[in-house]
């Protein structure tokens, strides 16, 4: 049976810390140059509605470093449900390639292309969520802070797709996540409850960011305005800056506190050049982070059959 990875929740807690362990060996065996070729032959699509830097290129460097081949299609060429149904599309898609990726508007529409391929489908973002991000994340927080457990992680800003990734993570692997939003920006509410309901992490919605962040072992943010919201963007500038993470937000957390931010910034929104490129910051480990985590998803997810 194929395996799709939609969702932080489609795999086990197990299945997860065996996702960072396979992650972290990949990671040493490209930096040590050691050839693993695991998914020689394998072909992998990867369609996108929305730009992108870091997923398409780390998917695409991530296939061939295993040995196999990514392709990018790109919005105009496969019109997904205009020049074609989604569900041709999935189809057609699975006689050529092992894997799909998909970068979407709606998550109605990766979960329509799960449905009909006979190949894994892995989501690289939709509006609901972004599971590959925060997987990276967790296993950036994993190599700086040496385990998850005990920590306290803060997410600052908007409630979109990353926030409501990270409180998917907090119902399969236990550690305290604030959410530090403005009112009427709170993560999804079905998945919160799920969530809630789960009881493994202890989640709390705290709308004051000096509260929020006060003690915390990381600081995450991302932007106050996400792809296909574009047209919120004066009104959140309005709303969001008590968000911003700078310098002095930053001295509440705790000494030794990591920043995180999934990128792209925006620098003076979300986030200051101080705080950016400064000691605290390991967004670029981040960033780094998406290729070995992402291949060892590939890895588990494409390697039978
Ligand atoms: N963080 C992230 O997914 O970056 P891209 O939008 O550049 O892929
Ligand atoms: N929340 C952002 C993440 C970008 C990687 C967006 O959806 O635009």
């Amino acid at each position: 049976m194929k395996r799709d990875f939609l969702e932080i929740t489609d795999f086990t807690k197990d299945e997860i810390l065996e996702t960072f362990e396979l992650a972290k060996q990949l990671k040493e065996k490209t930096k040590n140059r050691i050839e693993h070729h695991i998914l020689k032959g394998r072909t992998l699509a990867m369609l996108f509605q929305k730009p992108s830097t870091r997923t398409r290129v780390s998917f695409e460097v991530g296939m061939y470093q295993l040995g196999g081949h990514a392709l990018y299609l790109n919005p105009t060429e496969v019109g997904l449900g205009k020049r074609e149904s989604v569900a041709d599309v999935a189809r057609v898609l699975s006689r050529f390639c092992d894997g799909i990726m998909a970068r979407v508007f709606g998550h109605e529409i990766v979960a329509e292309l799960a449905q009909y391929a006979s190949v894994p489908v892995i989501n690289g973002l939709s509006a609901l969520t972004h599971p590959c991000q925060i997987m990276g994340d967790m296993f950036t927080i994993i190599e700086h802070k040496g385990d998850y457990k005990d920590l306290t992680i803060t997410y600052l800003g908007d409630g979109n797709n990353v926030a409501n990734s990270w409180v998917n993570l907090a119902a399969k692997l236990s550690f305290s996540l604030r959410l530090g939003v403005p009112q009427g920006y709170e993560p999804d509410q079905a998945i919160l409850e799920r969530t809630m309901a789960a009881n493994v992490s202890k989640i709390e919605i705290i709308h004051d960011p000096v509260e929020a962040v006060r003690g915390a072992d990381v600081v995450y943010t991302d932007v106050w305005a996400s792809m296909g919201k574009e047209e919120e963007a004066e009104e959140r500038k309005r709303i969001f800056p008590p968000y911003q993470v700078n310098e002095t937000l930053l001295s509440k957390a705790a000494q030794d506190v990591i920043f995180l931010h999934c990128l792209p910034a925006h620098r003076g929104d979300e986030v200051t050049d101080g705080v950016m490129d400064g000691p605290h910051s390991v967004v670029f480990d981040e960033a780094e982070n998406r290729l070995h985590i992402q291949k060892a998803l590939m890895v588990k997810l494409m390697s039978n059959g």
